[in-house]
Order: structure tokens, then sequence, then C-alpha cells
């Protein structure tokens, strides 16, 4: 069901959840102050118990009501990219209320989002929101409003449409407590060249998947139903029932393969190395419309996406959804 921004805002103060759209993904939003608020959107996600939610606010003075005073790389950080796609981590104090959202830890990942219709929501409702991405937990993220009815409609959760995600992919999750260096937790639209550009004078590390600090890489994540399997070289043939997912500059390289007389395989084009910043947006939409192309499997030719920002995101979000062929053998045909 779509819903007006005021009946959100009504929705949010009676202590349910909504889902809103942001720039990156749709959010599943609650009062992040309220025990039986978050409660309810571990509940509608089918969410790990152990899995911390994002808490957004409206600005930087809200934000500094709840959580221990911010380094000043953080408070650096939030100036030059808020409203925008980066969370930052921060420590709360022992009695904080949003110690619900957080899973019991002392420390919350906050963000600003840059949507005109969620900011509204923010500034109204004066609490913060807890808002995970507005999926089924192990799911796509929702870039629509459409995608966020079609996983969570029959659960009666109302939907403010802002239209298609502007990013496309999750917000960059970075740690900056330290002072002298940003970790990045989760790659996404803001990365080490956007970073190092406004502050070259701070060091940039990548936290990569064994030892990331945060726990919903842990779980599989991101994922369409549909088995996508990574070709690491072109491959003589495809198996039937399959689909195969395309870059642009793939075509070339799978042309003997995909121009192959009664090959009755499915392509999806994902978009292009050239244009990432469209790829991202249209990722996940992309591939909801495999889910809906009842194929047994699919498969991606292993690329690199080079070392942009969003480059680095995608690449991470592909490392997540693929499954190496040779733990199957499926993919070895
Ligand atoms: O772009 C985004 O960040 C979107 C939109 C809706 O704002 N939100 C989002 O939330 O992607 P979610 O829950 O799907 O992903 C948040 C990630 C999870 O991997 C979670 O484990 C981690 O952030 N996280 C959240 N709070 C944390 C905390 N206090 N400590 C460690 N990790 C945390
Ligand atoms: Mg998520």
């Amino acid at each position: 069901m779509i819903v007006s921004v005021q009946d959100a805002i009504n929705i949010l103060r009676a202590g349910g959840v909504v889902a809103l759209p942001t720039e990156t993904v749709y959010g599943l939003a609650g009062n992040a102050t309220n025990p039986q608020a978050v409660a309810q959107i571990f509940a509608v996600k089918n969410r790990p118990a152990d899995n911390p939610l994002i808490c957004h606010f409206a600005d930087i003075a809200s934000i500094e009501q709840y959580v221990e005073t911010l380094s000043p790389l953080t408070r650096r950080l939030l100036e030059r990219f808020s409203p925008g796609p980066i969370s930052v981590m921060a420590d709360l104090p022992v009695d904080s209320p949003l110690r619900f959202a957080t899973c019991g830890s002392l420390q919350v990942i906050v963000r600003i989002p840059n949507h005109p219709l969620t900011l509204t929501v923010l500034h109204e409702v004066t609490f913060p929101l807890a808002a995970p991405s507005a999926n089924t937990s192990g799911q796509l993220s929702p870039t629509t409003a459409q995608m966020v009815e079609a996983d969570l409609g029959q659960k009666g959760i109302a939907v403010v449409d802002g239209g298609a995600c502007r990013v496309g992919v999750e917000s960059t999750i970075v740690d900056a407590r330290a002072g002298d260096v940003v970790r990045i937790l989760r790659p996404g639209a803001i990365g080490p060249a956007e970073l190092l550009q406004v502050m070259p004078a701070v060091r940039c590390t990548i936290v990569s998947d064994g030892q990331t600090a945060v726990p919903g890489s842990r779980h599989r994540h991101y994922a369409p139903r549909t088995p996508v399997y990574l070709w690491k070289t072109p491959p003589g043939f495809v198996v039937p029932d399959s689909a195969v997912l395309l870059l642009e500059e793939q075509r070339k390289q799978l042309e003997p393969l995909l121009s192959r007389p009664g090959l009755h395989v499915r392509q999806l084009v994902l978009g292009s190395l050239a244009n990432l910043e469209e790829t991202a947006r249209n990722f996940y939409q992309r591939l909801h419309q495999l889910d809906s192309l009842g194929v047994k499997q699919a498969f991606f030719l292993k690329t690199d996406w080079g070392s942009s920002s969003l480059g680095l995101a995608l690449q991470d979000r592909m490392n997540k959804i693929c499954q190496s062929p040779n733990e199957t053998g499926i993919g070895n045909v």
C-alpha cells in the first residue's frame, strides 16, 4: 500500500513501521528509541537478532544529542558528505535509548539520508529512525516502492513512493573514530577517491570481509533467489534453463557462446563499466528481474570492476551474490 508522507509520520508516531525512500535503497523505518517499533522491524524482516540497525537523523545536531562527542574526523565527514550516502560509527552512552536498535552494542551507525520526503519525515517526527533496507533478510535491497511491495506488501507494510533510488547501492559505512584513519566497513558510492579528495592527510583502509566489523556482512546478503554462479573464463556452452548476466563490455567476449544456434539462454544486461552510476542505479532492479525470469540458475563472467568507489561497491555486492562454480560443479560445464 502506497501512503503519503503525512500517513508515514502518523504511523511512526503511533509506534509502527513504514518503508521510506532514501537516495541509496528503501529503508524499513521505525522509531529507533521505541523497543516495540525496533522489535517490529526485526520481525517483519525476519532479521537475525544480532544484526544491528542503522539509525537515521535529520541533521548533525540531532545526532549529537544521542551520541558521545564525535571525533573531529567523523564530524568533518558528516559535514562534507551529509545528507548523503555515508554512514558513520559513533559511541553511545551506556544508558542510550538507541541500544535496542544496536542490539545492545555501545557503537551505533548513523546517517543523514538525502531524500527530500524522508528528510521531511525526520524533521517532523523529531526522533531518530532505525531503518535497515526494506527487504526480507537475505533478499535484495529494494530500490523502488514496487520492489518493497513485492517483498513486504503481503505483510501489510505501507510504503512512501519516492521514485527510483538515485544511487542504488547501500551507503558507505565508515569508522573514523580513531582520528587519523577512515576505515571503510562497507563500500558504497563515497569511497577512497572522494574521501581522500577532501582529506588528503588522512589514511583510508578498506576492511575486508574476513575481519569485518559490520555484522551484517557475516549473513548471506543482497542475493537474488536465483543462484548466480561465477565463470572464471568464458565457457564452451551453457546448461539449459539458465540466464547470463552481462555487462556491455562483455558482449564481444561472450559472443561465440551466446550466438550459438538453438541456444535458449536468457540475457540480462546489468549495465556497463563505462557508466557505473547508471549500473549501480539499476543493479538491484536487474537482479529482481532475474528472479522473475523463472530460470534455474544464472551465470556471470568474472570481471574487473575497477578501483573507483562504485566499482569497489559493485564488486563487493557481486562477491556476495555469486557462488563459486566449483562448490557445486554446475558452472564447470
Ligand atoms: O544505505 C543504507 O545504509 C540503507 C538505507 C536504508 O539507509 N540501510 C542499510 O541498512 O543498508 P542494513 O541494515 O541493510 O545494513 C546495515 C549494515 C548491516 O550490515 C549491519 O550489520 C551494520 O550495518 N550495522 C548497523 N549498525 C551497526 C552497529 N551498531 N555496529 C556494527 N554494524 C552495524
Ligand atoms: Mg540490508
